[in-house]
């Protein structure tokens, strides 16, 4: 497989930023060109950033899932597509050619059909992380359903809610899911979920980890079983749907500045083609190479580098059931030699997790075949950047920062590997075709370099957000509507004398605890439905390892005696509405908040107070009672 529009030197790379800027429509036309369509586009793009209707390639015809499988069945079909490792070191990997991927993908989308799942429907994805998720994602797609992939950590409280907001009738599951030294019972949480959501007309369940699980007749099936059921029905082969460029293929939920998570929409034509032309670019793929990315697919990581963006271009995934820690800190290094990793695409929670373990659990191991390293989610700190470079890329492979969203479905301010320099703590260059804005709070842009703002993007790529799920209002809000005319990010940055840019983090009520984004509001709403909370503000914090913390102030009715245990308590009221992912690194007991006069809290000054800067306030003199900062500041945990 070789790509058409790979930037091989930094003049190609010139080249590409020039023409994506003066004829984007061109530019993408030209990289379009190289997938497989069944009816070519009308017009390349159609937009209007107000409502916001964005359409690329309309009137294109195609299914991602024939760029995935069927295009590389006769020269890739003997391929590894993927390469899955297993939890536990012992237990024996997979190696999944494309004809294999292809064969599975069909026989499960006949599964889908057999079920009685048709196009448009909403699959909800629930497991752990094991081939056949990669096989459920892509059956969908197939057939033209779309999916919706919840991540294994979410509660029950939270799949109830994205599944009443997509109103998804189907859900695929694992009984269980391993991780590290823990086995997560999907299946029940699944149960639990559904006891509010009655509409669910079919469960189906993957074995994996045999932990017991009760069946409802005629709701719960046997992925196994079903398999057996196409098998015998004698057609093995599924066509594709041909979907419409602007049909949507997935429905991703995501955290904002609200208590509600919203479902952002990607479409298939333009996600298609961004992912791939993103992926082959950042990290400078070569056909042959291993691409080791170490997110889950429940994360828009995983859906656009290690499923759809890597298959498209016909390379070879790995995908990691476990976690950098099980059975020692040396198992991301394990991985690495055992397979000879040639990319290795990572967040920098990770990283921090293990520079803690120290040089012992890396130099056991051949790290010799890594040729380029990745970092996504949150801002990597200096020394992190410094250590992956030097001990894991023993200084001679390009670390890649790469900067996107959800909302972008694919990497929008990077350096491309070994043609366009790194800068440590920035992402540097946007990509070809994206062209980044600074905005000052009044939505004015700010020209020139050495300056600061809000981030925004002033043109359509082609993975951009369509809408949020059942309410496009809402994503107008949401994106549209702060800074007319552009979209907007929700992160402050920076740009250098050289144009490069270093995101700061976010200016919104969002946090992000090890890569993960999570809103206050809805942790703020979780804590307030125990029983002893009168009120609660949360804030993000410096943390070590997760680059945010979670620290909640507390009004609590004192009546409930052990503060400890009321702690503890709070805690689980979280995990049981959000997931393990959204508990409080810190509860401090107030006996009120920081108020103006019309009662908005304050949260800039629990802001600084969670941050340890408790000596410069900034002005407090709005506030109805500025008693109140003194005794918080003393309890400051
Ligand atoms: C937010 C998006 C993109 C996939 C994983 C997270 C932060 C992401 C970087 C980076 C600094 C980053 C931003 C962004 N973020 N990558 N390289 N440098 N910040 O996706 O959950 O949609 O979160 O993650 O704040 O807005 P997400």
């Amino acid at each position: 497989m070789s790509y058409p529009f790979q930037i091989k030197t930094p003049e190609e790379h010139q080249v590409a930023m020039q023409k994506s800027t003066n004829d984007p429509e061109g530019f993408w036309a030209e990289v379009a060109s190289s997938f497989l369509w069944r009816k070519r586009w009308d017009s390349v793009l159609d937009w209007n950033f107000n409502t916001p209707d964005i359409k690329w390639f309309a009137g294109g015809k195609l299914n991602i899932t024939e760029n995935c499988l069927d295009r590389h069945l006769g020269s890739l079909g003997n391929k590894p597509a993927i390469i899955w490792e297993p939890n536990d070191p012992e237990e024996h990997h997979r190696v999944i050619t494309y004809r294999d991927l292809h064969h599975k993908v069909v026989q499960f989308a006949n599964v889908l059909k057999n079920n009685n799942v048709k196009k448009g429907d909403r699959v909800c994805i629930y497991m752990g992380m094991v081939p056949e998720l990669a096989v459920a994602v892509l059956a969908c797609a197939r057939i033209g359903a779309i999916h919706s992939v919840i991540f294994g950590g979410f509660s029950a409280q939270s799949i109830a809610d994205r599944l009443q907001d997509a109103q998804a009738e189907f859900i695929v599951t694992c009984d269980g899911a391993y991780r590290g030294n823990k086995e997560i019972p999907l299946k029940s949480v699944i149960d639990d979920a559904l006891v509010q959501c009655r509409f669910v007309k079919k469960v189906i369940v993957l074995t994996r980890t045999r932990i017991p699980v009760s069946m409802i007749k005629g709701r719960d099936l046997w992925w196994e079983d079903e398999i057996k059921k196409v098998e015998t029905m004698g057609n093995p082969d599924c066509p594709a749907e041909i979907m419409d460029a602007e049909d949507p293929l997935f429905i991703l939920y995501t955290s904002g500045s609200t208590g509600k998570p919203k479902g952002v929409v990607h479409s298939c034509g333009g996600y298609m083609v961004y992912t791939t032309y993103s992926f082959v670019n950042v990290f400078q793929y070569k056909p042959g190479d291993i691409h080791f990315c170490t997110a889950d697919v429940g994360w828009i990581t995983g859906h656009s580098y290690i499923v759809y963006g890597p298959l498209c271009a016909g390379a070879t995934s790995l995908m990691f059931e476990g976690i950098p820690t099980w059975p020692d800190a040396g198992r991301f290094w394990d991985v690495v030699d055992k397979y000879k990793v040639n990319i290795l695409y990572t967040a920098p929670t990770a990283i921090r997790s293990l520079m803690s373990y120290g040089l012992g659990p890396v130099n056991t191991h051949d790290l010799s075949s890594l040729k380029v390293l990745g970092s996504v989610g949150e801002p990597i700190n200096e020394e992190a950047w410094q250590w992956l470079n030097e001990n894991i890329g023993k200084g001679k492979c390009p670390v890649v920062d790469t900067w996107w969203q959800t909302e972008t479905g694919g990497i929008m301010i990077s350096n491309m590997a070994g043609i366009t320099p790194s800068k440590p703590s920035y992402a540097t260059l946007p990509l070809p075709g994206v062209q980044p804005v600074l905005v000052d709070d009044a939505g004015k842009e700010i020209e020139g370099n050495n300056v600061s703002g809000n981030l925004c993007i002033k043109f359509p790529w082609p993975s951009i957000i369509r809408t949020t799920y059942g309410d496009h209002e809402r994503c107008r809000l949401n994106y549209f509507s702060t800074y007319p005319g552009y979209y907007f990010t929700g992160d402050g940055c920076y740009r250098d004398e050289a144009g490069n840019y270093r995101i700061t983090g976010r200016v919104d009520d969002v946090l992000n605890v090890s890569g993960h984004r999570i809103g206050t509001a809805e942790v703020e709403n979780a804590i307030n439905m125990h029983a002893g909370v009168i009120e609660s503000a949360v804030v993000g914090y410096p943390h070590d390892i997760k680059g945010q913390g979670i620290y909640a102030f507390v009004i609590y009715s004192s009546t409930h005696g052990d503060e400890n245990l009321s702690r503890q308590d709070i805690s689980q009221t979280v995990a049981r509405i959000i997931g393990a992912i959204a508990r409080p690194d810190k509860i401090q007991f107030v006996s009120n908040l920081p108020k103006t006069r019309s009662g908005k809290i304050m949260r800039r000054i629990l802001r600084k107070i969670a941050e340890g800067e408790v000596e410069n306030l900034g002005d407090t003199s709005t506030l109805l009672d500025p008693n109140v900062v003194e005794e918080i500041k003393n309890g400051k945990l």
